[in-house]
């Protein structure tokens, strides 16, 4: 067979892993596209570092195959695949200087003095710590840390590169810079990358794709807008951003109607009538005031707590047709002093039938 580009770089086909009793990964099945930049992301235990080890072959999978540039790699040790880490701690050698640390991984593969010597000062210059080679990791900063494991980890120019929750140990504004350069030179290299984050703005500002995990599962793959905007479940819609939750049931064909009373227009493709469902929106889709006028699923309610979030303020509202449901809307700072002005006073609500998505359930 010939290859084509359309061809996975990375295939997970139906892996799970116990741990005793404990299941940790439950048929995940996975395509990597060459030069892709994919992200691993759920809550604490939900198997991410799992099934990066899995893949690294520092752990084995009880069933399933890891293919790699087309070859079976399930059984192979961590030392005979092609990938470079980054682990969350970093765990670099504190007993070698940064040049040291970045170079350990070529030595012992034929490659002589001056050829390490010269790859080592390409990787320093590619991660901008030329000027800190002969310092040693405890007299530089945890940002500079990062950099020399990820110069480790691209020190032998692997096909895929792993990288777990790397920025975690940082301060939001290093973080911040790292997040985008990171992005920027795993572009430059085209490397193959699965980073494991928990950290959804992270993930929705670096992946191609996001894999969103649920203990043990795949809840969702899809392109960050994909996930944000149509969330395939109440899981993945309630982890990723905020999501205000409206319980209810399907009155006939484009209807449902909330526990509080109110019916509403929306899409209820898939859901037979009667069947019970929780109405989901985004709180920055709520209108309010002159904004929910002339929009369908109107209702009347009021402000309550106002939350000044930095770039938005969101206000929680109360409405006598929502039954005892809280709905949150968030509004750009600009506008606070509108949201105030909304106190006291009866206040025009509405839910756009667009912005509307049904999950299974109530
Ligand atoms: N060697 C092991 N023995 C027993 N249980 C394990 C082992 N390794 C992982 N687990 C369990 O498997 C589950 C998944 O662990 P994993 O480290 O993959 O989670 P994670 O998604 O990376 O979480 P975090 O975001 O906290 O790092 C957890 O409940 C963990 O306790
Ligand atoms: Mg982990």
């Amino acid at each position: 067979m010939t290859k084509t580009n359309l061809e996975p770089y990375l295939e997970i086909r139906d892996v799970s892993r116990r741990f005793e009793q404990f299941v940790a990964l439950s048929g995940v099945s996975l395509n990597v596209a060459q030069g892709e930049f994919v992200c691993f992301l759920g809550p604490s235990g939900c198997g991410k570092t799992t099934l990066l080890r899995i893949i690294a072959g520092l752990d084995f999978q009880d069933e399933g195959q890891v293919v790699q540039a087309g070859r079976d790699v399930s059984r192979l040790p961590a030392s005979k695949r092609d990938f470079g880490i980054v682990f969350q701690s970093y765990a670099l050698f504190p007993n070698l200087t940064v040049a040291a640390n970045v170079g350990y991984g070529l030595k012992g593969r034929g490659l002589s003095r001056s050829a390490i010597d010269a790859r080592v000062a390409e990787l320093l210059e590619l991660v901008g710590l030329t000027e800190l080679a002969r310092r040693f990791p405890a007299q530089i900063s945890g940002g500079q840390q990062q950099r020399v494991a990820l110069a480790r980890a691209l020190a032998s120019s692997p096909g895929l590169l792993l990288l777990d929750e790397p920025f975690s140990a940082l301060d939001a504004r290093v973080r911040q810079y790292l997040r985008s350069e990171m992005k920027e030179l795993q572009r430059r290299l085209g490397v193959t990358t699965i980073m494991v984050t928990h950290d959804q703005e992270e993930a929705l500002s670096m992946a191609d794709r996001i894999v969103v995990m649920d203990a043990g599962r795949i809840a969702q793959i899809g392109t960050p807008e994909e996930i944000y905007s149509r969330p395939g479940n109440a899981f993945v819609a309630s982890f990723i951003g905020e999501m205000n939750f409206l319980p209810g049931r399907v009155l006939g064909s484009g209807r449902i109607q909330l526990a509080g009373g109110l019916d509403c227009a929306c899409d209820t493709a898939g859901f037979a009538e009667g069947s019970a469902v929780t109405a989901a929106i985004r709180p920055e889709h709520v209108k309010i005031g002159a904004a929910a006028a002339g929009e369908a699923n109107r209702l009347g309610g009021e402000i309550g707590r106002i939350e000044f979030l930095g770039s938005v303020v969101r206000a929680h509202l109360g409405a006598g047709a929502l039954g005892g449901a809280s709905l949150r809307v968030d509004v750009p700072q600009g506008e606070s002093e509108r949201l105030a002005s909304f106190a006291g006073h009866p206040l025009d609500i509405a839910l756009p039938p667009a912005s509307l998505r049904l999950f299974a359930g109530a």
